[in-house]
């Protein structure tokens, strides 16, 4: 067994085990991937300020997210096709984050279905929904969401129609993969991923298939998204989204000040500055770039949490410092998961815990409640002079 001490060293076994298909679908940004590049070179563009003779002992990254107690401030983004990445892979994630003691949220479009989810994990998860152009649809999902007793709702703002990742189409994406020429080649070497999915509870998109009818081609991601998500979602829509759903919402995909103040004005719990992993607006300003924005426009109003890029405990604790109260991860557990199932993301969470304390020390901080700008050497005009 490899030694594993960076969430990289999961990316390269990850590689090697899942379909190039899958594996393509999570390493895509859209169109020339600059924001996705971006996410993640703009975090190393912060540097961190040594302390020392600072009494370390006793420290702390246990935090609390809306509220939640949390292990860290690092939950599992919503990630569609997770039950691709590995065989019953919303299941194993939701298991890894409970044990961890952080927040699992499921995507709308995941293969395990919500019910699923919450059949295999006694704890209360976050669903993340995707507004369809079928009201009916998003009411039932929404109550399926409630009877589960998923404890936030995640709506997702960024992405009414799909940013174009070139590969998908190139790959055909779907779910279960098609089998082609091009496909079964690649299939013959992922043996081991196979046989695992053969025994799975599921292979096409749980919360869709068998909930909607009249859809021409349920397996692929790009026909579902353009037949039935809704392109006119407003403020006003989410407004009533949330009255629907009547508990904690987030909202997250917010890149922009004035659409942070009013999804505050409106009484989200939380927002998320995130710009989907750069697989929607390419061209856009990465979130960690955009967050010292956001926190000047709506700090004290809402909480703020951030994603897109993370890949560290190091990143994580540049987030924290300048104002966000939780992050989230999306490819760094992917690739714990395709990896090694449940345990890879164990692992992932495990390396990003230590990275964080470890750093956290290093800054002379014991808890991280207590950093802060005076933690961090932002370069000057990080946010960028841009003209209005
Ligand atoms: C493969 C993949 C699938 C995703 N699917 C969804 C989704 O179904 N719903 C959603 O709100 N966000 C989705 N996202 C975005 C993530 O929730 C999150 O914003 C993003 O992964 C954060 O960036 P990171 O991967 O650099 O951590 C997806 C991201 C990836 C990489």
């Amino acid at each position: 067994m490899p030694v594993i001490t960076n969430i990289d060293d999961l990316k390269r076994i990850y590689e090697r085990r899942v379909p190039r298909m899958f594996y393509d679908y999570a390493e895509s940004g859209s169109w020339t991937e600059q924001t996705f590049r971006d996410n993640s070179a703009d975090f190393h563009d912060i540097r961190l300020r040594q302390k020392v003779a600072v009494d370390m002992s006793g420290r702390s990254t246990a935090s609390q997210m809306i509220g939640q107690d949390v292990a860290m401030p690092v939950a599992l983004a919503p990630v569609g096709l997770t039950g691709m990445q590995h065989a019953d892979g919303e299941m194993k994630a939701a298991k890894a984050a409970l044990d961890f003691g952080v927040p699992f949220t499921l995507s709308t479009m995941s293969i395990n279905s919500i019910e699923d989810v919450a059949e295999h994990t006694c704890a209360p998860f976050w669903f993340q929904l995707y507004t369809m152009k079928d009201e009916d649809y998003v009411r039932r999902l929404i109550q399926r969401a409630k009877d589960a007793n998923c404890s936030a709702l995640v709506i997702t703002l960024d992405l009414q129609i799909l940013g174009q990742r070139h590969k998908d189409l190139k790959n055909g994406l779907s779910a279960p993969p098609k089998l082609t020429a091009k496909t079964i080649a690649n299939l013959m070497t992922k043996w081991a991923w196979g046989i695992e999915m053969l025994g799975a509870k599921r292979r096409e998109f749980g919360n869709i298939v068998g909930h909607v009818q009249g859809i021409s081609d349920a397996s692929s991601l790009g026909a579902w998204t353009a037949e039935q998500f809704d392109p006119s979602l407003d403020w006003k829509k989410i407004e009533k989204l949330m009255e629907q759903w009547g508990g904690k919402v987030i909202l997250k995909g917010i890149l922009d000040p004035e659409d942070a103040k009013m999804a505050a004005k409106l009484g989200a719990d939380a927002i998320v500055v995130s710009n989907h992993g750069g697989r929607q607006l390419d061209g856009a300003l990465s979130s960690i770039r955009m967050l010292p924005r956001i926190m000047d426009a709506v700090a004290g109003d809402v909480e703020v949490h951030l994603d897109s890029g993370i890949r560290s405990g190091q990143d994580v604790l540049k987030a924290l410092a300048l104002g966000a109260k939780g992050t989230y991860i999306g490819r760094a557990f992917v690739y714990g998961l395709g990896a090694m199932g449940q345990k890879g993301v164990t692992t992932a969470l495990e390396v990003i815990q230590k990275e964080l304390d470890t750093t956290m020390a290093l800054c002379g901080e014991r808890n991280v409640a207590d950093l802060g700008p005076h933690n961090l050497l932002v370069p000057q005009d990080f946010c960028g002079r841009w003209q209005e």
